[in-house]
């Protein structure tokens, strides 16, 4: 089946199991939203899904529209269609946001587009994201604010046409015209041929782009799924009103 499923993933760092068990499956056209407590391993499955060599997969699989992914290299997920927006996007001093846009587009295309239609597209992106066209020129995310880095990313996005993004609290820190223009980026690219993990704490972003999906990740495991409702009850009562609907306690989960 076409998507992004992932079985019985536990993955961490040497010294620490951070995912224990994890399923998950998004179909293809779909948009899941992942919650979760602070720590809990949203980040990291994020990072495990890329392929960030500093975590370790001890058992598992995923795979991306049947075929597997632990096996390959960042580089070769990217090529598949594998995007990550970060939490916290690096600095790449020296590379300028066209030129790394090029290049990210280029991986993705074959054969790569000429110069004049990708700056014709990198346009139109850039005036639907209201960035100024002066941050093309700019070394990438360098002295960026908080906001207009979580754009940058959404730039990459509209770019890239991934095949699945997953987007890391690319909600966190944005004023709330600039939220709009977030949630309209990851619409726009809904569809067939695209899912997408919106992993956020809060449901303002999930009110503008209505998940198909909302799933809980607690103690590295997905611990509820379900849909709209789940947002609405972690706004009323929080984690523990989230476990009373599981039947988990609050000690059960912190014990282990
Ligand atoms: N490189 C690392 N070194 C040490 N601990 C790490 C490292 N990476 C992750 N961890 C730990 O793994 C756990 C899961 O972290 P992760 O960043 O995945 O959480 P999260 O669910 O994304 O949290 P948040 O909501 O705060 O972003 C945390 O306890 C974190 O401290
Ligand atoms: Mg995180």
């Amino acid at each position: 089946m076409k998507g992004l499923l992932i079985e019985n993933l536990t993955a961490g760092l040497e010294s620490k199991v951070i995912l224990s068990d994890l399923n998950l499956f998004v179909p293809d056209g779909e948009v899941h939203a992942l919650m979760g407590p602070n720590g809990h391993g949203k980040s990291t499955l994020a990072n495990v899904l890329m392929g960030h060599p500093s975590y370790t997969v001890s058992s598992g699989s995923v795979f991306l529209d049947g075929e597997s992914l632990l096996d390959l290299e960042v580089s070769e997920r990217a090529r598949r269609g594998l995007f990550l927006a970060f939490q916290y996007p690096a600095e790449i001093p020296g590379v300028t946001v066209s030129k790394f846009l090029k290049r990210i587009a280029d991986l993705r295309r074959e054969p790569p587009k000429n110069a004049s239609a990708f700056l014709a597209e990198l346009k139109q992106n850039l005036a639907f994201l209201e960035i100024d066209p002066s941050f093309v020129n700019r070394y990438l995310n360098e002295g960026f604010s908080g906001g207009e880095k979580k754009r940058m990313e959404i730039l990459q996005l509209l770019t890239l046409k991934p095949r699945f993004a997953i987007f890391d609290e690319t909600d966190s820190g944005l004023d709330v015209d600039a939220l709009k223009i977030v949630a309209a980026g990851i619409n726009r690219m809904r569809g067939q041929g695209f899912s997408a993990l919106v992993i956020t704490h809060y449901r303002r972003l999930l009110d503008l782009v209505r998940p198909d999906a909302v799933h809980i990740l607690e103690r590295g495991r997905i611990a509820a799924s379900g849909g709209f409702e789940l947002v609405e009850l972690l706004e009323k009562d929080g984690y523990d009103g989230v476990r009373r609907l599981t039947g988990t306690a609050r000690e059960a989960v912190y014990a282990s």
